[in-house]
């Protein structure tokens, strides 16, 4: 399995869940301090081997690479959790165009090639398991995080389609939408409503990749209703009138 985004948040803690069922495991991110200090403990919860990748998804001619290193050092590659991401605030017409071009990179574009690179390995082993990270955020535009909510639209359509694609083959496709999990992407970034702790959304987010239960909201309640109240309320309902000038 191959995890990116493990150096924090729900790609660390999914790391443990993972290494506590016995799976070689290698982990990606920006940051390879963190990962080499998360790979003995890893190892202790029972992990058969971790592997550490420094990988920056913006820069998508390193993704293929590191994606074949995982498949070469772990003998095989089950499952590719792209899990990468980043969550900064964008209110729009404020000159915040190189920001959203770093999310919609990092999150859209570097989540699809961290997929791609993964395809024709699965398509050669046979088998294989996409798991994308989405939001709820996907589903409705939350005001300020417009580049945010547009790059997990996105990529639940890029799921969508490859769902589709791979119907009646071996290779599966889970998306997982969390609400709120208590992680530095959303720490002080405003309310954060039916928030959980992290080790608890990594725990459920294992055991929908296990199950391989398609798409899901996380925690499924009260996400699934909240997912299905957004679709016919106005975006409006999530923010305070804005003035005009
Ligand atoms: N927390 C929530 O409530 C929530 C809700 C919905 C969806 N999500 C999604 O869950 C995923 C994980 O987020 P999180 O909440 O766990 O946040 P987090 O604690 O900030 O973790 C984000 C992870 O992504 C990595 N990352 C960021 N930019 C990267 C890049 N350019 N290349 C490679 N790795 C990169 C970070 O590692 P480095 O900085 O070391 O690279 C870190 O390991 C994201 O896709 C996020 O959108 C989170």
């Amino acid at each position: 399995m191959l995890i990116t985004g493990a150096s924090s948040g729900i790609g660390e803690g999914l790391a443990h869940e993972f290494a506590r069922r016995g799976y070689g495991l290698a982990i990606a991110a920006r940051r390879l301090e963190r990962l080499e200090a998360l790979a003995p403990r890893l190892l202790a919860a029972g992990a058969v081997q971790v592997v550490t990748i420094a990988l920056d998804v913006a820069n998508t001619d390193a993704i293929e690479p590191a994606v074949q290193r995982a498949a070469a050092e772990l003998g095989r590659l089950d499952v590719i959790v792209a899990n990468a991401g980043v969550g900064p605030l964008t209110p729009t017409g404020r000159g915040k165009l190189p920001l959203m071009r770093e999310t919609l990179n990092i999150n859209l574009v570097g989540a699809i090639a961290t997929i791609e690179a993964a395809l024709p390995i699965f398509r050669a082993q046979g088998s294989g398991h996409v798991v994308g990270v989405t939001s709820v955020a996907g589903s409705k535009g939350l005001p300020g995080f417009a580049a945010y909510s547009a790059s997990k639209a996105g990529l639940h359509r890029y799921l969508q389609s490859l769902r589709a694609e791979l119907r009646g083959t071996r290779v599966v496709v889970t998306e997982l939408a969390p609400g709120f999990i208590d992680t530095d992407l959303n720490r002080n970034k405003g309310a954060r409503p039916f928030l959980i702790d992290v080790d608890k959304g990594a725990a459920i987010m294992a055991r929908m990749i296990e199950r391989q239960v398609g798409k899901r909201w996380v925690p499924v309640l009260p996400w699934t209703i909240i997912a299905l109240l957004l679709k016919i309320l106005p975006a409006s309902v999530l923010a305070p009138r804005q003035k005009r000038s």
